[in-house]
């Protein structure tokens, strides 16, 4: 049996997606509040770059893996038009209730997909762009995941993975106390669960720096890979094309 990362535990590959699973089950009904108050409502700011990096244009088809409560299907549903389509994708019904419940009170009808990353159930060349926001992070077979999402994309499709990357170094010491102290107790105050957001801090840190994961996206068959750098590293855009 093959071991992996769970945070800093190592786990059984085959206990991971579970764990993940606990993790956002318990926190799917205040994903969103918790988002702002950690980021300190940067996160939107995120977002918006990289719906501004996808330049969608109508009638695009695209693929949200990992897309929980929706934030980047929400953004790209209203570029695409009535030609385009956009899917939102995700291993947890928890989230996706959430996001489903979100996109109807904003007057939106998006198909939903309960679906694991590693396995899409697409034929190949599909859409014109994949994005996975914060997601890849909590996968078990990264490299699998990122050959599933080039295979579904159309030839000079992109990907965008936006994730939580390797933060510069002057600032690493604030962040690790920031993350360490700070996060569960706002995770325990706010969502009654300490566990969960000190697994994301961890899971952060066990996670592909900038050019790790730019190799490993290069691997997968993107032939030309961009990183975005935002707030110092905090956060990195790969854009992948597939050629
Ligand atoms: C931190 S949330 C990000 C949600 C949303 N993309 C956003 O940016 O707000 C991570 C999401 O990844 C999903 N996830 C974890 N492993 C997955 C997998 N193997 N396949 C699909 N989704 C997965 C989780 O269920 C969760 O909804």
């Amino acid at each position: 049996m093959s071991e992996t990362h769970f945070g800093f535990d190592a786990v059984d590959e085959q206990a991971k997606a579970g764990r993940v699973r606990g993790v956002f089950d318990s926190v799917a009904r205040k994903y969103d509040v918790m988002n702002d108050l950690m980021s300190l409502g940067l996160h939107r700011a995120w977002k918006a770059y990289a719906v501004a990096v996808a330049r969608i244009r109508a009638g695009d088809r695209v693929l949200d893996v990992a897309g929980g409560t929706g934030d980047l299907a929400r953004a790209f549903a209203s570029r695409v038009g009535a030609g385009g389509l956009v899917v939102l994708s995700d291993i947890n019904e928890s989230m996706l209730r959430q996001g489903r419940d979100r996109l109807l009170d904003d007057g939106l009808i998006v198909p939903l997909l309960l679906c694991d990353a590693e396995m899409l159930p697409f034929a190949g060349a599909t859409f014109d762009l994949v994005s996975v926001a914060f997601g890849l992070r909590n996968m078990t077979h990264k490299e699998k995941a990122l050959a599933e999402m080039a295979r579904v994309l159309k030839p000079g499709g992109r990907l965008l993975v936006l994730e939580f990357s390797k933060v510069a170094a002057p600032f690493s010491k604030a962040y690790d106390w920031y993350s360490f102290n700070v996060l569960p107790r706002i995770g325990r105050w706010v969502a009654g669960d300490a566990a969960s957001y000190r697994y994301l801090a961890e899971s952060i840190r066990v996670h592909p720096d900038q050019e790790t994961l730019k190799s490993m996206m290069k691997t997968a068959g993107f032939g030309h890979v961009d990183v975005h750098n935002l707030s110092a590293g905090v956060v990195a855009l790969h854009v992948g094309i597939k050629c």
